[in-house]
């Protein structure tokens, strides 16, 4: 598998931790390069469940773990992680890796609180603030977290600029004081400071030496910072062009391009969803599919799959293979339906729209199939039900990219590979 990378290929939450614990265990190093902890990857294995915001879920099985320069770490949340492995880490942290600090987790609240009409529904764990520091060239970064003196330089430049803006824009009393940020964290950057690791040096020489390399994207490609459904999106880059940037390596180092796509679709969070079914039908899958975010734990929003979307997802991304998840969910239904393309007014497309106005005036054209059931304990592709099979080459037509693995249910061994 030497450079793979795991994309979420919609609006995140496809099932990447569970596929990313499953190719772990042929993996050397598993590599988180962007967002921080708004993700929420969940893993099913030996009948235990875990969930992980911030750290790889390639900790599962044991791998070292990598996290990049494109991440932002809230160490506060590192420690909780760590703490529930009970020290069973082996793990490197990007010096250039920017940190979420306390400020920013306000801000973002702040921020989503004042917006008049346009609220994004963000996990308000600092993310987007944290990421407009570092464009703003005003970030800490982990080199400084682990460092006493420059981060009592950065916190005094820094802090009462953002005490002011909380205070004065916001109407956000800041319940603490820079020295008491100043003692938190610089412990928490002699806790992590053995962690320090050129994670571009390292994955670079991995590569060079033949060795397994699994790259964990995080939320989806219509969350992307550029080509998600802009404003509502996250501050990163989800796209495959991401792990570039977010590693510091060479785009033609990756081979494989996983896109996850769950057979239906879901979205935490406001902005467009043109297949949502706000009906029976969406109860349904909410219900079976157990459709609560892993990090705020909201009710997602459901709907069919939609292949202009996912088209488009094929053009941003260039997947090399497709995981295809969450299949046992669409058991039990009536009908199976798939956007097969938009219809506006009388004309018809095929991709998704580049702008919000675009999507409003899209009216799902639905493919129906018939229904099927799928009991988890199938374990070749040949032992899931026909029409379930023609469900799955009907969209591996119209994806233009090969379906490798189906999953069937949330744990490790319901999994087949094609
Ligand atoms: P991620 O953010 O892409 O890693 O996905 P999440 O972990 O947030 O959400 C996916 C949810 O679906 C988790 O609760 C998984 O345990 C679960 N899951 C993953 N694959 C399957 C599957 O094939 N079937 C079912 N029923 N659940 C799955
Ligand atoms: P994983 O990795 C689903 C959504 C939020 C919100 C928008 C912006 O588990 O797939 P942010 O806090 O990033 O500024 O929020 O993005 N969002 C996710 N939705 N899965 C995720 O991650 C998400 N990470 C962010 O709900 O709409
Ligand atoms: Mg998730």
């Amino acid at each position: 598998m030497p450079g793979t990378v795991v994309i979420g290929s919609q609006f995140g939450d496809e099932g990447k931790g569970k596929v990313t614990d499953f190719y772990s265990d042929k993996a050397d190093l598993v590599v988180r390069y962007h967002g921080g902890n708004n993700a929420g990857h969940t893993v099913v294995a030996h009948g235990v469940t875990y969930k992980f915001h911030l750290l790889p879920s390639g900790i599962v099985h044991g791998k070292r773990i990598l996290i990049g320069a494109g991440v932002v770490l809230d160490p506060r949340v590192l420690k909780k992680e760590l703490s529930e492995l009970k020290g069973k880490t082996d793990i490197g942290i990007d010096p250039r890796t920017h940190i979420i600090m306390p400020w920013h987790n306000l801000l973002d609240a702040g921020r989503e609180e004042s917006r008049q009409k346009i609220k994004i529904g963000t996990t308000k764990r600092g993310i987007g603030p944290c990421y407009a520091d570092k464009a703003e060239r005003i970030g800490i970064r982990f080199e400084d977290l682990v460092d006493e003196q420059r981060l009592n330089e950065k916190i005094d430049e820094v802090y009462p600029i953002k005490k002011a803006i909380l205070e004065k824009v916001y109407e956000i009393k800041v319940p603490f004081s820079k020295e008491e940020v100043f003692q938190e964290y610089s412990a928490l950057g002699k806790e992590f400071k053995n962690y320090l690791q050129d994670v571009s040096l390292e994955v670079s020489d991995a590569l060079h030496a033949k060795k397994n390399v699994l790259f964990e994207g995080a939320q989806g490609t219509f969350l992307d910072n550029d080509f998600g459904t802009y404003p509502f999106v996250t501050s990163s880059h989800p796209v495959s062009g991401g792990v570039a940037i977010g590693v510091g390596m060479a785009v033609n180092r990756i081979e494989r391009i996983i896109g996850i796509v769950k057979a239906y679709t879901t979205r935490v969070g406001f902005g467009p969803f043109p297949t949502e079914q706000e009906n029976s039908v969406g109860d349904y899958l909410v219900e079976n599919g157990k459709e609560f975010g892993t990090t705020t734990g909201r009710k997602r929003r459901v709907g069919w799959l939609d292949l202009p979307m996912m088209r488009t997802s094929m053009r941003f991304n260039g997947f090399t293979e497709i995981a295809i998840t969450k299949l046992d969910v669409l058991s039990g239904l009536e009908k199976v339906k798939v956007a097969k393309s938009y219809k506006v007014g009388d004309k018809k497309i095929e991709f998704f729209p580049y702008s919000n106005k675009g999507i409003e005036n899209c009216e799902p054209v639905y493919e129906e199939f018939e229904s099927f059931k799928i009991t988890g304990k199938e374990k070749k592709y040949s032992d899931l039900p026909e029409t379930a099979r023609k469900y799955l080459e009907y969209i591996e037509e119209e994806i233009k990219a090969p379906i490798t693995l189906i999953s069937v249910g949330p744990g490790r061994e319901e999994t087949i590979l094609k």
